[in-house]
């Protein structure tokens, strides 16, 4: 299924790999020029009826930077008790699973963002690539974002039903050396969480390229991704 692509100014188009569902791509630039998804797609439905969502990605000498814009954004809801690697993927957030490599993950980093500016960022073990019941999954939480080199920064534009938050991730929590990003490529799933106070804990879920069944972490649906 064709996803919904744009691109800033860079050509878009579906790769089948491996295994046979089709993936969106998208090239990213060198910042500050920037390469663009949104997508307005439902899990598990995936019809296209979700607040759309963009994504715009570009990467610098030590880092990936990633603006994720939460449009139709109308109940901004988060728990203000929920601090850094909090479970804040129960109420609104954005998200990125991303992996450096060309085949389907087994092993990923998940980073979240909620409209309170409270992230949260684990590398995820799931061998069986789609969270078989029974099999392992676990999370390797990442203890010291801010002296590891992670930063955010969040907008709320609630006049305008608009969430941004900026993140940059580095680069060598993929192995990949400074300078070195150019060419390479990656699998990434962009994702988004929509509840409310009436009625939690039922959220709405969307993705970049949505799984069929109501989980995030199924990686034959990670897009592909180069640096360019
Ligand atoms: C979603 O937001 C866009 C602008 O960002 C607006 O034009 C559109 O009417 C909104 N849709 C709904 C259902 O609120
Ligand atoms: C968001 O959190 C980061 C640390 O993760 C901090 O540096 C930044 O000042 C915070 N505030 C806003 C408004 O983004």
């Amino acid at each position: 299924m064709l996803r919904t692509i744009a691109l800033a100014s860079y050509a878009a188009g579906v790769a089948f790999a491996s295994s046979n569902c089709a993936k969106p791509n998208l090239k990213a630039p060198a910042c500050p020029d920037k390469g663009t998804i949104t997508y307005e797609s439902r899990v598990p439905t995936q019809a296209d009826d979700f607040p759309r969502t963009q994504v715009d990605l570009c990467y610098t000498e030590s880092a990936l930077v990633l603006t994720f814009t939460a449009y139709n954004e109308t109940t901004f809801y988060f728990d203000p008790e929920q601090g850094t690697n909090g479970d804040i993927w129960a109420y609104n957030v954005m998200e990125a699973f991303i992996y450096k490599g060309t085949d389907d993950p087994q092993t990923y980093f998940e980073y979240e963002i909620n409209p309170d500016n409270v992230t949260y960022q684990a590398f995820i073990y799931n061998p069986s690539e789609n969270r078989a019941a029974g099999a392992p999954f676990d999370h390797m939480f990442v203890s010291k974002p801010a002296a590891d080199g992670l930063k955010a920064q969040t907008t709320l534009k609630k006049d305008e039903e608009t969430w941004i938050s900026e993140a940059e991730i580095p680069l060598a929590f993929f192995n990949v050396k400074n300078g070195q990003a150019k060419g390479t490529e990656w699998r990434m799933q962009f994702l988004r969480t929509i509840t409310s106070e009436a009625t939690f804990p039922d959220q709405e879920l969307g993705a970049w390229n949505p799984p069929d069944e109501a989980s995030f972490h199924i990686s034959k649906y990670f897009g592909h991704v180069e640096l360019v």
